[in-house]
């Protein structure tokens, strides 16, 4: 079965073509970073229109590179939740239309799930369940993934995602937009034990996260030492905010596991990229156990495949769609699209 997947929700237009979920034809990524770069920041109107330019070279490209022609495509499957709402809409109308002209499904597909589902595409002996870690710019989710379209949400951030604390912290360190990764290079020369940082602990809620603290403390003593005049140690402070996040989430995505049965783990979403973090989850699940599924870099940031992927387990659980499905900038990743209709 062939599926095009299309993914827009954020800064990246993508598309995708997957043959029976699992083998990826072609993965087509345009990244407007650069554009948003130049605001410190993802500009929601911005995006909007970069995608509206983009869609159809990017879409077209896809369906090239797999080496096919749309008549050939079984199912369109588009991000239609969570995400920036305008730069949704131009993803999931796009999938509309060439669904309406192919007469072929319509699948809508939560972000969060083609996260997940980027490591089904990396690791064609995975199936669940297991134990998922998403970590992006917009979250940080502990889930239970019981099946390939059954999820549970076990913890989740009280206030900011771990990546947008590394962008913001980042962002007062003179790094360009977004952060994580240069951050996370600049700490690979540091010493994470110079500046003691906050692990935030959500009392009576063992699996959710805090990193508002760790941005705001992050933050003082970057502005304490300037307003003093003195030079601040960038890439001790660095590493020491790499290892505070990891502290944050390795030991308790390991007990959630733990605590359902759960023997596998896989990370998911553009924070698992962080060198920091994976080496902890690696030596944690070594010592626990469990065996650990991480992507390579490509597939931990927004990408179509992961979109592809998903899509097909959407469609075999009967999970399509009309042209009257709508886009939601939030949506729990256990619910169901047959919800939001
Ligand atoms: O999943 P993603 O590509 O987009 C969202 O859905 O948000 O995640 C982007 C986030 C950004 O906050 C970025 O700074 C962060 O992932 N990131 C990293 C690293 N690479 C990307 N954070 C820490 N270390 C990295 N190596
Ligand atoms: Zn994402």
């Amino acid at each position: 079965m062939l599926i095009l997947g299309i993914e827009s929700s954020c800064d990246e237009t993508a598309a995708s073509v997957s043959l029976d979920g699992r083998r990826i034809l072609s993965n087509v990524v345009y990244s407007q970073i650069d554009m948003h770069a130049l605001y410190g920041g993802v500009v929601p109107e911005i995006a909007s229109r970069k995608h509206a330019e983009k869609i159809t070279a990017v879409v077209r490209q896809a369906v090239e590179e797999a080496g096919i022609t749309f008549s050939q495509l079984d199912a369109v499957g588009a991000t239609c939740a969570p995400g920036l709402i305008g730069a949704l809409l131009v993803g999931a109308n796009f999938a509309k239309a060439c669904s309406l002209m192919l007469e072929k499904p319509f699948v809508p597909v939560h972000h969060i799930r083609g996260h997940i589902a980027a490591n089904y595409v990396a690791f064609p002996e995975l199936e669940p369940p297991f134990t998922a870690l998403v970590a992006s710019g917009g979250h940080t989710l502990i889930i239970d993934v019981s099946d390939y379209t059954e999820m549970t949400v076990l913890g989740t951030t009280r206030d900011d995602a771990a990546g947008e604390a590394f962008d913001k912290i980042a962002r007062v360190l003179g790094l360009p937009y977004p952060g994580g990764a240069a951050l996370d290079r600049l700490g690979q020369e540091g010493d994470s034990g110079r500046y003691r940082l906050p692990r935030a602990v959500v009392t009576g809620h063992p699996y959710d996260f805090s990193f508002s603290g760790l941005k705001t403390a992050s933050l003082n003593l970057i502005h304490n030492a300037a307003q003093k005049g003195e030079e601040i140690r960038r890439e001790d402070l660095a590493a020491g905010v790499s290892l505070a996040v990891a502290e944050s989430i390795v030991p308790r995505v390991a007990a959630a596991a733990r605590e359902k049965g759960r023997d596998k783990i896989a990370a998911a979403g553009g924070v698992a990229a962080n060198s920091v973090l994976r080496a902890m989850l690696e030596r944690e699940c070594r010592k626990a156990g469990i065996k650990l599924y991480l992507p390579p870099l490509s597939l931990c940031g927004d990408n179509g495949a992961m979109i592809a992927c998903q899509a097909y387990y959407e469609y075999l659980a009967g999970n399509i769609s009309d042209s009257g499905q709508n886009c939601y900038a939030n949506m729990n990743v256990s619910d169901s699209f047959k919800n939001y209709q």
